[in-house]
């Protein structure tokens, strides 16, 4: 398999929670030794809803970095950056906006819905319509191929698709563009020239998108290979015009199993949360103070783990014969709620030891921090800047 890119952007909302921790975190954590990784603040992103208030956005975009290095990002592996530090977004976003159809932007599905839910906020603006066109731009800037997301942002990775595919539709078209990707064919040399007829063949005719992978990771591998016959060769591949800008694939990120402390899904707006690296007495503090089947009113009173909201954090941090010794200790009032608690305050703590021993490094150290997303910046602006070069030559800027 060849190395495919991937990249993600996280809206900073101030200290992360184990909700985030076990949805999207633990993930990247994953994807950074099977990818090479780009994870950025999507900072403008907050302004697009936050723009009255946009004093905490780059204090919460710093905390929310810690947390991610505390929860076992590792710079030597993802390049990890801040969105506004790296304005050729801007400049794409600007690029693209000018062929972006407005229905497009009116139809996302987001657009109407967060209208709506946040009502008391006039989000009648031009930098509200145009987020998912900057989501796109922050994706199609590194040709990524891979974008994991939630469920709420499958939107928001079809339109980028289809804002790739009509970017090269219009502006991947030369005259002859046959001959010259013919010609960049023989260029490859007679093995690799033939094994990517074979590949496009099979793909042309059998539909075999394993095919089109292959062909791709042949291309990767050619250096010097001129920016324009490479745009043919992709291209021509699947299509009769040159293929600037790579239609990315979203990356479904499972729904995080994490239970909130009131039984619905933990988050930050309902306050039902426990921070990342939230300090271990409170940790206690809020799982005792956890609601439990109600029918238990006095310790003697049997209940049912089914409906208490302490349950499914069990399935999260106790192993087999622990959930069985809550089990049989519910039903029969065995033992008491507080006693049921007990290893569930243990298994987070235990969780949180590492994460809390890194966050508090990183942030004894906040140099340290500015030098990651220097490093990380310098890194994504090499590969935006490629990028905006060949949409620049393509749109005749
Ligand atoms: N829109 C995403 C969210 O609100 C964050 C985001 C911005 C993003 N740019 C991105 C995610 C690019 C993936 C890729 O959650
Ligand atoms: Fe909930 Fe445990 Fe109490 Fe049963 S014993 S009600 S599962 S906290």
């Amino acid at each position: 398999m060849y190395a495919e890119r991937i990249v993600s952007g996280m809206r900073p909302t101030g200290a992360l929670h184990l909700g985030h921790y076990h949805g999207v975190l633990l993930n990247w954590v994953k994807l950074q030794h099977e990818y090479p990784c780009l994870f950025f603040v999507a900072d403008w992103h907050a302004l697009t809803t936050q723009y009255d208030a946009p004093e905490a956005i780059q204090k919460s975009a710093l905390e929310m970095v810690v947390d991610w290095l505390a929860a076992g990002l590792d710079p030597d592996r993802a390049t990890l950056f801040v969105q506004s530090h790296v304005p050729e977004h801007a400049e794409l976003h600007l690029l693209l906006s000018m062929m972006t159809p407005l229905g497009w932007l009116e139809r996302v599905p987001t657009y109407k819905e967060q209208q709506e839910k946040l009502a008391g906020k006039d989000l009648s603006t031009y930098g509200f319509l145009g987020y998912p066109l900057l989501m796109s731009a922050d994706i199609l800037i590194y040709r990524a191929d891979r974008v994991p997301v939630g469920e709420d942002q499958i939107p928001h990775i079809e339109f980028t698709r289809e804002i790739a595919r009509r970017f090269n539709h219009l502006y991947g078209r030369e005259p002859g563009f046959e001959e010259k990707a013919r010609e960049a064919v023989r260029k490859l040399g007679g093995k690799r020239a033939r094994l990517y007829d074979e590949l496009r063949t099979r793909f042309q005719q059998e539909g075999e998108k394993e095919a089109v992978e292959q062909a791709h990771a042949l291309l990767e591998e050619i250096q010097h290979l001129p920016v324009a016959d490479r745009e043919r060769l992709f291209g021509y591949l699947e299509g009769t015009g040159k293929m600037i800008l790579v239609e990315p694939e979203a990356l479904l990120t499972e729904a995080a199993r994490m239970p909130g402390l009131d039984g619905a899904k933990m988050s930050k707006s309902y306050g039902n949360f426990i921070a990342l690296r939230e300090p271990a007495d409170a940790v206690t503090k809020k799982i005792r103070a956890m609601p439990t089947d109600p029918a238990r009113v006095r310790r003697t009173d049997p209940g049912d783990p089914q409906k208490c909201p302490v349950w499914p954090l069990h399935q999260i941090y106790s192993d087999e014969a622990c959930r069985a010794w809550v089990k049989t200790g519910c039903q029969s009032a065995g033992i008491g709620c507080v006693d049921c608690k007990q290893p569930v305050i243990d298994g987070i703590l235990k969780e949180q030891a590492p994460l809390r021993e890194r966050a508090e490094y990183y942030q004894d150290n906040p140099a340290l921090v500015r030098d990651i997303l220097n490093d990380g910046c310098a890194k994504a602006r090499e590969l935006a800047r490629e990028t905006l070069r060949d949409v620049r030559e393509a749109m005749g800027v």
